[in-house]
């Protein structure tokens, strides 16, 4: 039985989150040489070890949890069209995480449009899957789709956390589990709620 999006809350989220990645983390990255879980493992480890924010860490650590959201059962009984992985894991975090942290989940696929477009050297390193994503993702991004990128609230960000996606393809690289990261995933759940109820 899986749990309705709304019997989720601040204190379960990230054990939720867990689950995921204990149960499912092992399915196929389509094309790549690693598997979901380590795939976003390795993001956050990268990140983790370049002394990168913990924002940073916890944006690449859940950056692909869209391909997951089945897990957080159906949103409205009128969703019969399967969304962007992007646009769905940004929503589903959105209620527990600051927009810093659903910028980087729902503008990742826009960040490499963004990157193939500004910089060469970018698309040179792309694997082969990701190239082949591209195409199918609208490829490199246009002048005014640029500007509008750069003007995005969280664009460093964003972009720090492309890159970890990127990085996060190696065959033989060891990883902690998730459990290692779940305080800090914790702790910006915890700065979303204190900056909700500031506000309120
Ligand atoms: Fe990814």
């Amino acid at each position: 039985m899986k749990p309705d999006i709304d019997s989720l809350t601040p204190a379960t989220i990230v054990d939720f989150i867990g689950s995921i990645f204990d149960r499912r983390g092992d399915e196929e990255y389509l094309g790549e040489p690693v598997n979901m879980g380590q795939h976003m493992l390795q993001g956050a480890t990268i990140a983790e070890q370049n002394d990168q924010p913990e924002e940073i860490i916890v944006g690449a650590l859940l950056h692909d949890i869209g391909h997951f959201t089945s897990e957080f059962g159906t949103f409205a009984m009128t969703d019969t069209e399967d969304r962007h992985h992007e646009d769905a894991g940004a929503e589903v975090l959105e209620r527990f995480f600051p927009s810093v942290i659903t910028d980087c989940v729902r503008y990742h696929v826009a960040a490499k449009r963004y990157l193939c477009a500004t910089r060469p050297e970018y698309f040179r390193r792309l694997s082969e899957a990701s190239v082949h994503s591209l195409n199918l993702q609208g490829g490199p991004m246009d002048q005014g789709e640029v500007a509008a990128f750069e003007a995005l609230p969280n664009f460093e960000q964003i972009i720090a956390v492309r890159y970890l996606d990127d990085a996060g393809k190696r065959p033989d690289m060891k990883t902690p589990d998730y459990w290692h990261f779940a305080p800090m995933v914790q702790r910006m759940v915890d700065r979303h709620m204190e900056a909700q109820r500031a506000s309120a």
